[in-house]
């Protein structure tokens, strides 16, 4: 070929104008500049012209489509909208992205359902969320909630309080103050640390009696949550009472009804509620003395407790009625708080069905958005993983099959947690070797639905009952083949959803658990800055009474000099505490959530 022949030149003549193009697409495709002389003449000059006014012509095409748009749908798809609008946040605590396809192929063999069948909440994924802490490359919940209530990185423990050991403002307080209306919905105690860290600020997540005062208004903003409704009960009541596990003699009920609170704690107060439409604003409502019954055991004493479904439509129902008439909408957290429990349980039936649960009222949520006339948007995600899940486990040395069998989860019909309170319940009245024997047996077949236990089963849970609950867990484990790396959490990334991925497009993809906080109080335009300082103003030098009368911190117990609340730095690099731990805590340590 002639070597000054243009590379291109046997391309159909239609797709190129003229020799001058050829010119320079051989110049792009070889590097080498073109040489001519192109003097501005008429037909240059005449192009410039013509292409001056596409140009313009454009513009004002464009400038006309947003005024139009505009015009025609006052609520924009944006992070910061302007009127009024609903934020609902939804914890799914502890659950990984393994909990999903261990309950999705659950739900797909109990309902006899097609691969091709999903949960709800499957088709509203729009993210993954990283979720260390400043102190560890594993977070707990304190610190996982800080960073959505306050934005911000913290130390495992920490509730919205920052590693200086001075609170930040949360998002619920600061929506509280713009004039929104407030909302937690939990299955664990209210006092635990998802939902303290809304509205409470404490140095370690172990002051839950502080964390209970401070949530009915007793601290320096004074009441900022609308309506509660979970577990934790015991952490309200007065020392002198049975069902209290307070320290201390101080009555929070009726410092909760002196702040102007309605209280319930049973389900007829929950009924009478009639689905939230005769609710009265603020209502403290505890329906268990700690956690709620996981699910799977709950659903039999439905007449005792509330769901997670039901809870969360009362809720949105008289918050969306309580703010009908408002420029300002609500801010309602709902979490699914016991899936963390069943994860560090390694019970992958309460598993599966805490999920369905909270797969339930997040459909409840998506429903509620779509009939209320308030604009709104659900974001949805986890803390952290809990239990490092699999659905795998390698039973034996050889080779591996490649299966898990979701059967065995379908046949039992209690959770390990039940099964062992009943069995400890059991050995408290002092029985024969030969009544513990038949009542282990009879555990196994009617509460997991096993029926192959072996001897070796049988025996250890008669000889070692204080490792029942993992030994229930393992029996329906082994035989599913799930596998678990751990009874405490992981470094996994979440899962993050949304009801409108357009308007959550800033979480769409791989983030910070920060970036989740960011969002929220992006969504709702609040000023948390303002509540932080305020926190900090009001705060200096504010004292509580200890149960011992002592003056301490409103906060709480705060450092010695030097001292470090989460105990050490677990970001050091590995020291050996693969044996040291076993000498510091010995066998049987079980160390917080
Ligand atoms: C109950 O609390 C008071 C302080 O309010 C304390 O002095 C007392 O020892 C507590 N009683 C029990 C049984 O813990
Ligand atoms: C489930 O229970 C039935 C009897 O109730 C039993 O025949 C079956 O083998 C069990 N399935 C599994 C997977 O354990
Ligand atoms: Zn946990």
């Amino acid at each position: 070929m002639a070597g000054d022949r243009p590379l291109l030149s046997n391309r159909p003549s239609s797709e190129l104008s003229n020799d001058r193009d050829l010119a320079e697409e051989d110049a792009l495709l070889t590097g080498q500049r073109t040489n001519r002389n192109n003097p501005k003449t008429w037909k240059s000059w005449r192009e410039i012209g013509l292409f001056v006014w596409a140009v313009v012509a454009t513009a004002v095409v464009i400038v006309l489509a947003v005024i139009y748009q505009k015009h025609q749908d006052p609520k924009q798809s944006s992070p910061n909208p302007s009127g009024k609008r609903n934020l609902i946040f939804m914890v799914s605590d502890g659950m990984g992205p393994t909990s999903l396809s261990l309950t999705r192929s659950f739900m797909q063999f109990q309902n006899g359902a097609p691969w091709s069948e999903q949960l709800v909440i499957d088709q509203h994924l729009i993210g993954q969320s990283r979720t260390r802490s400043t102190s560890s490359l594993i977070t707990d919940s304190a610190a996982g909630a800080t960073a959505f209530s306050c934005a911000l990185k913290s130390y495992n423990g920490a509730i919205s309080v920052l590693p200086n050991y001075e609170p930040c403002g949360t998002v619920l307080e600061a929506a509280k103050k713009a004039g929104y209306m407030t909302g937690l919905v939990v299955t664990t105690r209210i006092t635990d640390a998802t939902p303290a860290c809304f509205a409470a600020h404490v140095n370690m997540r172990q002051e839950e009696d502080r964390i209970a005062e401070q949530m009915i208004g007793d601290y320096p903003l004074g009441r900022v949550v609308d309506l509660m409704l979970g577990g934790g009960r015991c952490h309200f009541l007065p020392n002198t009472t049975e069902d209290s596990c307070r320290a201390d003699g101080k009555d929070i009920v009726a410092l909760a009804k002196k702040n102007g609170y309605s209280y319930i704690s049973d389900r007829k107060g929950f009924d009478d509620l009639k689905g939230g439409k005769a609710l009265d604003f603020p209502l403290l409502g505890l329906f268990a003395d700690t956690d709620i019954p996981y699910e799977v055991d709950r659903r039999n004493e439905d007449e005792i407790y509330p769901s997670l479904q039901e809870m969360a439509e009362a809720a949105l129902t008289a918050l969306s009625e309580a703010t009908k008439d408002s420029d300002k909408g609500f801010f309602l957290m709902i979490e699914g708080s016991r899936i963390d429990h069943a994860g560090h349980h390694n019970d992958p039936v309460a598993q599966v069905h805490e999920v369905l649960a909270y797969d339930k009222a997040f459909t409840s949520v998506l429903k509620f958005l779509e009939n209320d006339p308030t604009e709104g948007v659900m974001i949805s995600t986890s803390d952290h993983e809990t239990g490092g899940l699999a659905t795998a486990r390698q039973l034996h040395e050889t080779y591996p099959e490649y299966v898990w069998y979701p059967g065995p989860l379908a046949n039992a019909s209690h959770s390990a947690e039940r099964l062992t309170l009943e069995y400890q319940n059991f050995l408290s009245h002092d029985p024969s070797g030969d009544a513990k024997i038949s009542f282990v047996k009879d555990s196994i077949i009617t509460g997991l639905g096993v029926h192959d236990a072996s001897d070796d089963e049988i025996f250890k849970l008669v000889d070692q009952p204080d490792t029942a609950q993992y030994q229930y867990a393992d029996l329906i484990n082994r035989r599913s083949q799930t596998g678990w790396s751990t009874h405490g959490h992981s470094a996994a990334d979440v899962n993050i959803y949304s009801s409108d991925p357009k308007t959550a497009l800033p979480l769409v993809g791989n983030h910070e658990n920060t970036e989740v906080g960011d969002f929220l109080r992006e969504y709702l335009g609040v000023d948390v800055g303002a509540v932080t300082k305020e926190l900090k103003e009001k705060g200096m030098g504010l004292t509580v009474t200890d149960v011992t009368g002592t003056q301490i911190s409103w906060m709480g117990k705060e450092p010695e000099k030097g001292e470090r609340l989460d105990g050490q730095n677990h970001l050091a690099s590995y020291g050996g505490d693969f044996k040291k731990r076993h000498l510091q805590h010995g066998r049987g340590c079980d160390c917080g959530h």
